[in-house]
């Protein structure tokens, strides 16, 4: 059954501070384009497959299920991550930056040894990816263990059903204005912009 008061397309969320709110770490230009042209690329790139698939279906018409399917995991895998990423982050000093403390601070000690540790190995995650893609913080929902993932692109070598705490986005879309190729320096930056009290939320809804 269709639930009516549901959407049945995606939207682009409005980012929760201004665009010039994350500088120095990251320039109202570099942020303005990523959300405005890239992100919205995404949901544009979606709501064109589901269309495409709707129309089909009235017209019971053949598509290339194959490549539609894979295009709609790139599109559908980038808003998704996109809007995750906007509300982890935080102006620094302003909610963002600093040390996790509540049950993320607990956790990453407990999984990592130290939020010193976690940051290397996170940090690793993040400037290793191949080629575009992500770095995340999950939880296992079998074990309840913090896990590190790192997705290329934006939709491989995902762990099904893991919830998704943090995420650091390492295409150089999020990056070239204000690091040029610098990922590592970008990844350095990311740590002043981090908002804990979002991964606290995320997390405690996880372990529910
Ligand atoms: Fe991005």
């Amino acid at each position: 059954m269709i639930n009516a008061e549901k959407p049945r397309l995606y939207v682009l969320p409005p980012l929760p501070y201004d665009y010039k709110d994350l500088q120095p770490y990251i320039s109202e230009e570099q942020l303005r384009i990523h959300h405005q042209k890239h992100h919205q690329a995404y949901v544009n790139g979606a709501n064109a497959i589901l269309e495409r698939l709707d129309k089909a279906r009235k017209d019971s018409a053949d598509l290339d299920v194959k490549s539609t399917l894979k295009e709609l995991s790139w599109n559908i895998g980038g808003h998704v991550l996109h809007g995750m990423f906007w509300s982890n982050l935080a102006p620094a000093g302003k909610g963002g930056g600093g040390q996790p403390k509540g049950a993320s601070g607990d956790a990453i000690n407990k999984e990592f040894g130290s939020f010193e540790r976690f940051k290397k190995e996170f940090t690793q995650a993040a400037v290793s990816v191949e080629g575009s893609g992500w770095a995340a913080l999950t939880r296992c929902r079998q074990t309840g263990r913090l896990i590190i993932m790192q997705i290329e692109k934006h939709n491989t070598n995902v762990y099904p059903g893991y919830r998704i705490l943090m995420v650091l986005d390492v295409f150089e879309h999020a990056y070239y204005i204000d690091y040029k190729n610098d990922r590592a320096k970008f990844v350095d930056a990311f740590w002043n912009i981090v908002n804990w009290n979002e991964i606290n939320k995320r997390l405690e809804e996880a372990q529910k």
